[in-house]
């Protein structure tokens, strides 16, 4: 099969075609024939070597945290699902971009009113800014929400999934102005810079940050009583801010985090349930996800360039034929 993979951790141009063997589903697994793989900051960390370096057998490494497809094969024990079903699925090992992925059945996501084209965005993306707000942030009816990098793939769902979980406000934060005026479209309160939203956003029940550095540190300080900082991302590669603890305490402040890898080891069916509940959401538009970009599966580097920089907009897929 085709696929897009790389055997050394670079900048976008280490990812090259690759001719691969298709993958076989193992207990538990299924084989997807990929429509659609979604392209996240995840695949960037990815191939330059946050999660270590290539470690796939043939030392090649195929990124691609979701995609979108029909169920090719089941592997030994699994049911619920039959041969053809359209499903999205969360590939914790990467393998996305690619013909065939395979998957564990319980990250197999059925695609019931919804595009293969949305779900292929869908797995990681709506999963993640569904459990970034429902699970670590515990966010409930009436809170207010301060969102960064709110014109990302997950920052533009997170949004539109906290307006319908009853945030009463939710505001926004971004790099550039274009992103700010990007943003509007996903029910935004109000979009300040990043650089500046210390003074310009009241005190909010939640944060959102997968940006770290300045913004994590700032974002404390407009935190009301109890208010909750959901960390769960390194986009800006600052180093640790190394927060005194006695900080969280003396301002009645709480610090949580979001990892999908790490769920899916411990809580399977805690991460499906947050899928589901977000593509439940997406089914019956109540939120909706902005495809900006669609690129072919070849065109894999010019996606990451582009994320890379920061330069990412709402969602981007990469079309596999
Ligand atoms: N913990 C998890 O399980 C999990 C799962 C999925 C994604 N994530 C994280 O969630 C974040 C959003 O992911 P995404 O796929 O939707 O991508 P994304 O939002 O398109 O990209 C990340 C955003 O981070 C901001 N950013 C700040 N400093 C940056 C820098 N130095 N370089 C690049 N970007 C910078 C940029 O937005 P502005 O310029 O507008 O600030 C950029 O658009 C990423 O940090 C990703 O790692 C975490």
């Amino acid at each position: 099969m085709r696929a897009i993979g790389f055997d050394v951790n670079g900048g976008p141009a280490v990812l090259r075609p690759v001719e691969l063997p298709v993958p076989v589903p193992g207990p538990g697994e299924v084989l997807v024939q990929v429509a659609y793989a979604g392209v996240g900051h995840g695949e960037v960390r990815h191939r330059l070597g946050d999660f270590g370096p290539p470690g796939a057998p043939g030392g090649i490494d195929v990124p691609g945290f979701e995609a979108s497809g029909e169920v090719a094969a089941l592997g030994p024990g699994v049911t619920g699902l039959a041969e053809g079903d359209p499903v999205a699925v969360y590939l914790p090992s990467g393998g996305g971009y690619a013909q065939y992925a395979v998957a564990p059945a319980a990250l197999a996501f059925p695609l019931d009113g919804i595009s293969l084209r949305d779900g292929g965005g869908t797995a990681l993306t709506l999963t993640t800014a569904y459990g970034v707000l429902a699970g670590a942030a515990r966010l409930t009816a009436g809170d207010t929400v301060l969102i960064h990098a709110a014109a990302g793939g997950v920052g533009s769902a997170a949004a539109q999934i906290a307006r319908a979980l009853g945030a009463a406000a939710v505001y926004g934060t971004v790099g550039s102005p274009a992103k700010a005026h990007y943003a509007k479209r996903f029910g935004y309160d109000a979009v300040h810079g990043r650089d500046t939203f210390a003074d310009a956003v009241p005190e909010v029940d939640v944060v959102l940050d997968p940006v770290g550095g300045p913004t994590r540190l700032a974002s404390l300080g407009i935190l009301g009583p109890f208010g909750r900082l959901a960390v769960y991302g390194e986009a800006g590669r600052h180093p640790d801010i190394g927060l005194d603890i006695r900080q969280v305490r003396e301002h009645n402040r709480a610090l949580s985090g979001y990892d999908i890898a790490d769920l899916a080891r411990r809580a399977p069916a805690l991460l499906r349930a947050h899928a589901l509940a977000a593509l439940s959401l997406l089914a019956s538009g109540t939120i909706r996800l902005d495809i900006t970009t669609q690129l072919s599966l070849s065109e894999a580097a010019e996606a990451h360039e582009t994320l890379e920089a920061g330069r990412g907009m709402g969602k981007t897929l990469l079309r596999v034929e």
